[in-house]
């Protein structure tokens, strides 16, 4: 497990050109399950989570190749439709591939997320739409088995939750069933809509991709189809939160503004001096930044997935501010090593209570997951000293070489190999 060091109080200057989405990479990497065609995808980011995936098809003997432009994935010889516990346990997306092998051939078996039983969290809202969609469940050692009647057949399906990835589980499932498949109360992130054109361009018939109703007519195949992943606003979020908390001038690049509204918003009305333009975000220095109160919610409300670096910020901002995180429970791990850092947040339920006006001071931490780890990044950015942040593959999850990258910009980060 390796560690970085983080030397504090750095300079950061020039760009960073924002990667591929993740969260689109690995449905879209999925996708191609459902033909027997290529499928071309460019801006595919170098992340763990996506090396995952790709053993993961592996196994399924799904033939990748890649140059250093374009990644081609070709599922014709499929011989496996098994997903075992060692990759599911690291990689909940996983269980993307429940639809699709479903779809094409009637049969599926994916070890359950640790701990998890059938009807309950994580993938309830995936296992009742498929049902709904003609497939039989159950659980054997660990394992929920599908099974399918000949094929999968269209129905209205209303989501309990805009699961992202129950919609893209039942999106893909849907695509090569018989008749019509409508899916309510879907969700509507710019990586579902990101699926749902790839799945276009390959030939299939969905509507209303970005509303809360899709309406997919099933087809019979899919064709070869190039398709460019959109970039990641997650990724672009946090490099901007970090321009912000160390309140240095940086340019983002290659960013898609549209998807990123509610952080864009949110950070002005904070005092966050930013220069917008078509794909780039530029930060400016600001006279100061002021607490606030928010709370996350399904898109185009505020992403969890950026919950843990605006609380880093937030600590350093003037005044107190609240968070409250309504996605998923338990998301507020990275609150005691921050505390360790210097902040004071309190947790009560689902609400963290963050003072301001606080200074970070270096130390020794542990990352407990993705996005913790890189609020953890964040705050040692900005710490008197070096922080040592452990368990960093966390990190690798999500973050592109993010020491190579950030070296580049001023920062200084080492990488120590356990
Ligand atoms: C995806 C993203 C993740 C992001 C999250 C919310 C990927 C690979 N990951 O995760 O980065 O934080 O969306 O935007 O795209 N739930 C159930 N039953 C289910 C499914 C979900 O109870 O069958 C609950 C979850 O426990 C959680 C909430 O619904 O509390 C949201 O989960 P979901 O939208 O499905 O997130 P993921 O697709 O896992």
């Amino acid at each position: 497990m390796d560690k970085i060091k983080i030397n504090g109080k750095s300079d950061l200057y020039g760009s960073i050109k924002i990667s591929g989405a993740k969260n689109s990479a690995l449905p879209i990497l999925v996708s191609s399950l459902l033909s027997e065609k290529d499928l071309f995808i460019k801006n595919l980011p170098d992340l763990e989570d996506i090396k995952n995936m790709k053993k993961l098809l592996n196994k399924f003997n799904v033939k990748i190749s890649s140059t250093s432009e374009v990644t081609i994935i070709n599922s014709k010889d499929i011989i496996n439709n098994s997903a075992d516990y060692d990759i599911v346990r690291k990689m909940r997306a996983s269980v993307l591939v429940l639809g699709p092998l479903l779809s094409r051939f009637g049969e599926a078996k994916i070890s359950l997320p640790g701990g998890c039983a059938i009807g309950t969290r994580p993938i309830d809202i995936h296992l009742e739409g498929l049902s709904k969609l003609g497939c039989k469940f159950k659980i054997e050692d660990g394992f929920v088995i599908g099974k399918v009647n000949k094929m999968l057949n269209g129905n209205y399906i209303k989501l309990p939750f805009p699961s992202v990835g129950a919609t893209e589980n039942l999106v893909m499932a849907s695509v090569l069933a018989n008749g019509k498949t409508t899916i309510d109360n879907a969700a509507k992130e710019p990586e579902v809509q990101d699926l749902i054109n790839c799945l276009k361009s390959m030939g299939a018939k969905i509507s209303g991709e970005g509303s809360e109703t899709l309406v997919i007519e099933g087809v019979k195949t899919l064709n070869e189809a190039k398709h460019e992943i959109i970039s990641d606003r997650i990724v672009a979020g946090t490099f901007i939160i970090a321009a912000i908390m160390l309140n240095k001038e940086f340019m983002i690049t290659k960013v898609c503004v549209k998807h990123m509204e509610s952080l864009i918003n949110l950070l002005i009305e904070m005092g966050a001096n930013l220069i917008i333009n078509n794909d780039t975000i530029k930060v400016l220095p600001s006279k100061q930044i002021n607490g606030t109160t928010i709370e996350t919610a399904p898109y185009p409300g505020f992403p969890t997935d950026l919950q843990a670096q605006l609380m880093a910020l937030m600590t350093i901002a003037n005044g107190d501010s609240k968070i409250r995180e309504t996605i998923f429970e338990n998301r507020f791990m990275h609150v005691p090593e921050l505390n360790r850092l210097g902040a004071n947040i309190k947790v009560k339920k689902d609400i963290a209570f963050i003072k301001g006006n606080r200074t970070y001071k270096a130390a020794q931490v542990m990352a407990s997951d993705l996005r913790a780890s890189v609020s953890l990044v964040l705050a040692g950015l900005c710490a008197e000293g070096v922080t040592t942040v452990n368990r960093v593959y966390h990190l690798d999850r999500g973050y592109e070489k993010i020491e190579q990258l950030l070296e580049k910009n001023g920062p200084i980060i080492i990488r120590e190999k356990m």
